[in-house]
């Protein structure tokens, strides 16, 4: 079944979707990678490029396998050309509601109606972003985790319209891709960013609220939960923009319990957006 995907495009060239696009064409799979501009895609390829470099380095692939994984990957910034004879497409752009739905529009509209439209969102309904398409039963949720190269969960999320066969593709697919996939049915936050936010949240009250300082709030938990990263280390490496984003939508949907703590707030708003600004929690420079 999933050998019936041998093309798809991934749509967003920045952290998630560089790594996905490594992940489908590292196991055979064609990607046009799309952006919206030609730095954006340029800045995609590099972190692509670099990956692979590191990888051949570590002996993981040869160079033979490098060449051939970068032929499988177009870059494209032509919607219409990139989702030209695919079987999926698979969405990483911004985390906003209103602008993914826009593309979803789009993409119905230009692809046939096989196409299978999944969303690698953190939070936002699968249900809400189906509705604006005519294919709510080909929809799906695939929740990469970053670094999406390395990580082996994936999500599959199933939204309310969501039919089986979708489901059983895609996690034959995510099998296909190396991955663990694990299904879940809708609910904000699915599983991960649900239980993810509230501990992130609370170790930046913590910070706020001077129990401790930064390092040994990271310095704890790592010792004391064995995690590979402290809870501010790892905001740090998420974005702290994706982590607002999170915050904002699950206390929207939940309630105040759940609202962003005012120093993740006031960071964003200073444009300290962790590790790809050079400034978060820490600083990077
Ligand atoms: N090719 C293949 N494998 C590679 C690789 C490459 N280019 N680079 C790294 N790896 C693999 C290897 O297996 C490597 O181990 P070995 O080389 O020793 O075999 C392993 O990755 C670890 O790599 P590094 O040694 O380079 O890095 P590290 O040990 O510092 O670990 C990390 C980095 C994997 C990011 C680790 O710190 C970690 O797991 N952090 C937590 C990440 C996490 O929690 N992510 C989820 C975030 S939440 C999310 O994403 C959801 C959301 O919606 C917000």
């Amino acid at each position: 079944m999933s050998s019936s995907f041998t093309k798809v495009a991934v749509i967003g060239s920045g952290t998630m979707g560089s790594g996905i696009t490594i992940v489908f064409a590292s196991a055979g799979i064609n990607v046009n990678l799309v952006d919206v501009e030609k730095r954006f895609l340029e800045e995609g390829m590099k972190k692509v490029r670099k990956f692979l470099d590191v990888s051949v380095k570590k002996e993981k692939i040869t160079k033979e396998e490098q060449d051939s994984i970068l032929e499988r990957i177009k870059p494209e910034l032509d919607l219409e050309i990139a989702t030209e004879e695919i079987q999926l497409v698979v969405e990483a752009i911004i985390e906003e509601e209103e602008s993914k739905k826009e593309l979803f529009k789009k993409l119905d509209l230009l692809c046939t109606g096989d196409v299978i439209f999944a969303s690698n969102t953190s939070a936002i309904s699968i249900t809400s972003l189906s509705s604006v398409t005519r294919r709510s039963d080909k929809f799906i949720g695939m929740h990469f985790f970053n670094p999406p190269t390395i990580m082996k969960l994936v999500e599959v999320v199933i939204g309310t319209n969501t039919s089986k066969s979708t489901v059983e593709k895609i996690m034959e697919l995510c099998k296909r891709l190396g991955k663990e996939p694990v299904p879940s049915n809708e609910a904000p936050g699915f599983i991960v960013n649900r239980i993810l936010w509230q501990f992130l949240n609370e170790s930046y009250k913590l910070l706020e609220s001077g129990v401790a300082e930064k390092e040994n709030i990271d310095k704890a938990v790592k010792l004391g939960l064995n995690h590979p990263m402290g809870p501010l280390e790892l905001s740090d490496y998420i974005g702290l923009d994706v982590m607002l984003h999170i915050g904002d939508y699950l206390a929207d949907q939940f309630g105040d319990t759940y609202k962003p703590a005012l120093i993740l707030q006031k960071l964003v708003k200073e444009g300290k957006l962790g590790k790809k600004t050079g400034t978060g929690f820490y600083n990077y420079s």
